[in-house]
């Protein structure tokens, strides 16, 4: 039971509890009307210290289809933050409010920091280059829908590695399965941090690669985890600009790839899919979105005990 929980991490969540969420998340996308009264009288606190486009709005929209309100802020130079408020304080007034927070951060650690101050369950929308769980319950509910099943898979994971909390987090997420396989594609500089190899896939005894060929590890993908190169997590423009494109794929790399392969991103994109592979039936990231909302809904609805 994931009733009255809080969501920091993937791994806060149990095996059988995340096949719950996707279940629920089935039902949902089936029957989207059943569910619009669910949680009626229900208040969700969205507090973006960060931008978004997807992760708010899909909260927000989850929130609301299941019948329950929302209030918060999209942009923290209109909250008290900008009067120097701290996030404890900040949540602890919050949480008096409400019944569930959804929070992004531009500080890794800041979900959990609110989650010892809050008295309502705290969704971590993103905390700086370090994790996003709910892009995962997303991911994952695309890759078992495309794929009928989330193990047994080779997935490879290009661009920034580094500071990408999607791939932090997928990882985790897709760590817990079976013979799953993990193909890292970046620039050395970008490459998967310590954290995620040593305790989370060196644990895990998983069997993984990493390599700067991103045409040579192409034809052995089942699942293609794209990513953008996160601009506002370095610290030189020159660094950025050196490396915001090393890795692109367009219609001629995707030749090489699985007739079967699914290509995921997170969004939003910049350069690293050309838009010609948007017509190729391989590319699956704006079904993911979809996904994303139905993953919301069925999170919220189990944390507020309303399913
Ligand atoms: C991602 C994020 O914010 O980490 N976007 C998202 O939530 N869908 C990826 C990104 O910003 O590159």
């Amino acid at each position: 039971m994931v009733t009255g929980r809080h969501l920091i991490e993937p791994k806060d969540f149990s095996i059988e509890e995340l096949e719950g969420l996707f279940a629920l998340a089935g039902r949902m996308e089936e029957q989207p009307r059943e569910w619009r009264d669910a949680a009626k009288g229900k208040l969700l606190a969205s507090l973006f210290f960060e931008p978004s486009t997807r992760t708010r709005l899909s909260f927000e929209a989850a929130m609301l289809r299941l019948g329950g309100s929302v209030i918060g802020f999209a942009e923290p130079g209109s909250s008290s933050a900008v009067k120097g408020e701290s996030l404890a304080d900040t949540i602890r007034t919050v949480s008096a409010y409400v019944d569930v927070i959804a929070m992004r951060n531009p500080k890794e650690g800041a979900a959990l920091l609110a989650s010892r101050f809050s008295t309502v369950p705290v969704v971590n929308g993103g905390d700086g280059g370090h994790h996003h769980p709910t892009q995962t319950l997303t991911d994952l509910l695309t890759i078992r829908s495309l794929k009928g099943r989330t193990e047994g898979l080779t997935v490879g994971f290009c661009g920034d590695l580094k500071f990408g909390r999607t791939v932090h987090s997928l990882v985790q997420g897709l760590a817990r399965y079976p013979r799953n396989r993990f193909v890292f594609v970046s620039p050395p500089e970008l490459r998967i941090p310590d954290f995620v190899t040593k305790e989370i896939i060196d644990k895990g005894g998983i069997e993984y690669l990493e390599t700067e060929d991103f045409e040579k590890a192409l034809p052995e993908l089942d699942i293609l985890y794209m990513t953008r190169v996160q601009k506002e997590r370095f610290f030189n423009e020159e660094d950025y600009l050196r490396l915001k494109d090393s890795f692109i794929l367009d219609g001629a790399k995707l030749r090489r790839a699985k007739a079967d392969l699914a290509v995921l991103h997170p969004l939003p994109r910049v350069n690293e899919i050309a838009v010609e592979v948007d017509s190729d039936p391989r590319a699956a990231y704006f079904a993911q979105v979809r996904y994303g909302m139905f993953a919301r809904m069925a999170l919220f609805a189990s944390i507020l005990g309303v399913a």
